[in-house]
């Protein structure tokens, strides 16, 4: 079926999930939206990122989108249930692979997982491990300085490595030897996280896996685009064009030439 996957997160975090699907499913087209006006969403209420949830998948329906992926942990999280209740398209969230992957992962059997306030708040993963595995230990961290970092585009930077490592020296404590990157923001950090963690703990991307249940999802509901025909992506956000083009085009193996801003606060 020719029809695109709507693609959403806070900002450009989602570009990381976006560049997934692109590589495992080259032949589908997204249309992707990031709230940059209203980025970060990991320390707003249950409440606040539903409804922006709900506005963008308003939004991403206009766009006659055949399934929704919500490319943020803090989305997933807070919104997946009452998103999935609205719109009769499938759904698929970053979490749950990213849980599944993190299970797989991991050889003593203590998982470490960072992510936004609210991600790790929710306690959503630990609830997902320990279904999969209750005899995981898991030691959870929000890191929340880490998404106003990656907007600046402070990848590789003096600043980042102190706070990393402020937030990531404690947990080396615990010997895990799997960390979640539990924001779609954080893997734009990996280089940063990767060292201070060091070589013995596989840091733990769910947009690869993220990809594969959406291409699983899509052959199961006969909805993969067999029509031959060259996909095309489309950009919006809600502020900010000019940053998030050029922040696009630093991450995608794709040349962005338009983005679009919409009024998300009308839908
Ligand atoms: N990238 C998002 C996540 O995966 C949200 C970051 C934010 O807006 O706080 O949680």
């Amino acid at each position: 079926m020719n029809a695109p996957i709507g693609v959403f997160d806070s900002g450009i975090g989602g570009l990381t999930v976006a560049k997934e699907i692109m590589r495992q499913i080259p032949g589908e087209s997204l249309v992707y939206f990031g709230d940059t006006a209203r980025v970060p969403y990991g320390s707003k209420s249950k409440n606040t990122v539903c409804k922006y949830s709900k506005q963008i998948a308003k939004f991403l329906l206009t766009q006659d989108v055949k399934a929704i992926v919500i490319a943020c942990n803090t989305a997933s999280a807070l919104a997946r249930g009452e998103l999935e209740d609205m719109v009769d398209v499938p759904v698929i969230d970053v979490v749950q692979p990213g849980a599944r992957m993190a299970a797989a992962s991991t050889k003593n059997n203590k998982i470490g997982v960072i992510g936004t306030q609210s991600t790790i708040k929710s306690g959503i993963y630990e609830s997902y491990l320990h279904k999969i595995n209750p005899e995981l230990t898991v030691v959870s961290k929000a890191c929340p300085l880490f998404v106003p970092l990656v907007e600046e585009g402070l990848f590789e930077d003096r600043i980042t490595e102190d706070v990393v490592s402020r937030y990531l020296h404690d947990m080396k404590e615990y010997e895990i030897d799997a960390l979640v990157l539990g924001c779609t923001h954080y893997p734009l950090l990996r280089g940063v996280i990767g060292r201070e963690m060091g070589e013995s703990v596989k840091l733990v991307n769910p947009a690869y896996e993220t990809a594969k249940s959406l291409k699983d999802l899509l052959k199961e509901k006969d909805l993969l685009n067999v029509s031959g025909e060259k996909p095309e992506h489309k950009f919006f956000v809600s502020d900010g064009v000019d940053q998030f083009r050029s922040f696009a085009n630093s991450i995608l193996p794709y040349q962005v030439e338009n983005t679009t801003v919409v009024d998300i606060e009308s839908y």
